[in-house]
C-alpha cells in the first residue's frame, strides 16, 4: 500500500503537490483540510456538531450530510472557522478516524497538518512543505479573485499561530518527514523533487519486500 503524507502550513502548496503526486502514483487524493472546512460550513448553516456527518465519496470529494460541498469550502470565513473548529478534540477524533478508514482500504496521497504525525504515522513517505508567510499570501492572492494581499497575510499569520499552538495535533513536521522549502522554487520544481523522493522510497520498499 502506498501512503504519501503531505503536511505544511496554510497555502504552502500542499494541494497542488498532492494532486500531482496522486496522478503520478495512481493514488486517491484526500484533502483533509476540506473535512474541517465542511464541519465549519455545517456550523455556519446552523447545525450542531452532533447533527454533522462528514464523509468522502469514492473520488475523495467531501460530503456534508450527504451533499458534495467540495466547491463551497474555499472562503476567507471558512479559512478561520475551520482552523478554530479544528482545535476541538471531538472534531479531530472523528475526522482522524474517517481519514484512517479511507487509507486502510487504498493507496492515498493525504494532505493536511497532522498526517505524518497522527493520521498516518507509518506512511511510506512524509513530506512537509515550508514557505514564508509573505510567499504564501502572495500565492493565495493569485488564487482568489479580488483578495487583498495584506488581509490574506494577516489571516495566514493568525491561522499559522492557531494551527501550530493548539493543544492537540499541532502543526509540526514528523521526526521522519522530509522538509521541502518552497520559497525559491516553482511548483514544477517542487513536484519533480517530491516525485524523485517518493520514487526512491518506493524503490527501497519494493526491493526490501
Ligand atoms: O488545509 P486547509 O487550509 O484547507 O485547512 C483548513 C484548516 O483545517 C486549517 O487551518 C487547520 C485545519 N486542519 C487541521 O487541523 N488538520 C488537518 N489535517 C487539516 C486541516
Amino acid at each position: 500500500m502506498i501512503h504519501i503524507a503531505i503536511d505544511g502550513p496554510a497555502a504552502s502548496g500542499k494541494t497542488s503537490l498532492a494532486h500531482a503526486l496522486a496522478r503520478r502514483f495512481g493514488c486517491l487524493l484526500v484533502e483533509t483540510g476540506k473535512m474541517y472546512r465542511a464541519v465549519a460550513l455545517g456550523v455556519e448553516r446552523g447545525f450542531t456538531l452532533d447533527q454533522i456527518e462528514i464523509t468522502a465519496d469514492h473520488n475523495g470529494h467531501t460530503m456534508l450530510n450527504g451533499e458534495d460541498v467540495s466547491s463551497l469550502l474555499q472562503t476567507p470565513a471558512l479559512d478561520q472557522a475551520s482552523s478554530k473548529i479544528a482545535t476541538r478534540p471531538e472534531v479531530r477524533e472523528r475526522l482522524v478516524t474517517l481519514q484512517q478508514q479511507i487509507a486502510a482500504q487504498r493507496d492515498v496521497v493525504m494532505e493536511g497538518r497532522d498526517i505524518g504525525t497522527v493520521v498516518l504515522p507509518h506512511a511510506t513517505v512524509k513530506l512537509f512543505l515550508e514557505a514564508s508567510p509573505q510567499e504564501r499570501a502572495a500565492r493565495r492572492a493569485g488564487e482568489r479573485d479580488g483578495a487583498e494581499f495584506s488581509a490574506i497575510l494577516t489571516d495566514i499569520i493568525a491561522r499559522d499561530l492557531r494551527d501550530s499552538t493548539r493543544a492537540i495535533a499541532p502543526l509540526n513536521p514528523a521526526i521522519d518527514a522530509i522538509i521541502i522549502d518552497t520559497d525559491q522554487k516553482s511548483l514544477v520544481e517542487v513536484i519533480c523533487e517530491a516525485i524523485d523522493l517518493v520514487e526512491v522510497r518506493l524503490g527501497g520498499h519494493r526491493s526490501s519486500d
